[in-house]
């Protein structure tokens, strides 16, 4: 009997999240290891190869933009993404209330049979002296498929290596159900 060994599918990273908030900083602040002055509106899509990523898998980071993308082109990232970050700002409260109130929905909506894995991203950390962690696990309570959360910085680069692992790790580690009965119709 021939036993073949697991093959490691390519772990697509999509980050979404209110205008504003670094998506584009934080993939730009990961690649270049400095913040950008001068963000573009999108990023191009980045592919690492396995053998520098920490769990050993290729991985996809893909950046949306509201400016110039379209609603179904956001529908058509969400459906492709084995994980999605959304990313708020710490010092921006309605980035945080739209986690529940649009972006999990959303993703529900584009994944209506299996859970799609989250990580929640607080962006902005240089900027506040104070955590929003204790909000978000409230959130977390609600939303079984947010498998983490996590406070950094793209300017100050902090938790930046971090955040992309906790979202290879939510994909190849998930801790929530795949299938959710309370999703099922
Ligand atoms: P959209 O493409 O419009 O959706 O924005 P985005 O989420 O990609 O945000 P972007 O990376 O364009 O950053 C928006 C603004 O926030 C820029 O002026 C950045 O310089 C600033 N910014 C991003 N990350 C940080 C951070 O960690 N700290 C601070 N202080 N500013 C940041």
């Amino acid at each position: 009997m021939v036993i073949k060994p697991h093959l490691k599918r390519t772990v697509r990273i999509l980050l979404v999240g209110d205008r504003g908030v670094g998506k584009t900083s934080l993939i730009l602040s990961l690649v270049s290891e400095e913040f950008p002055e001068n963000v573009p509106a999108k990023a191009e899509e980045i592919t690492i190869p396995a053998d520098v990523t920490p769990e050993q898998v290729p991985t996809n980071i893909v950046d949306y933009s509201s400016v110039e993308q379209s609603e179904a082109e956001l529908n058509d990232h969400i459906k492709r993404a084995s994980v999605v970050c959304i990313v708020y700002a710490v010092d921006d409260d309605e980035s945080i209330e739209r986690i529940s109130s649009y972006w999990m929905p959303l993703i529900r909506q584009n994944h209506p049979d299996t859970q799609c894995p989250v990580v929640l991203v607080g962006n902005k950390i240089d900027l506040v002296e104070y955590s929003t962690i204790d909000g978000i696990y409230e959130i977390m309570e609600e939303f079984s498929e947010i498998e983490t959360c996590v406070e950094c910085s793209a300017k100050t680069l902090k938790n930046i290596s971090e955040m992309f692992y906790y979202a290879q790790k939510a994909v190849l580690h998930p801790t929530s159900p795949i299938y959710s009965v309370e999703n099922a119709d």
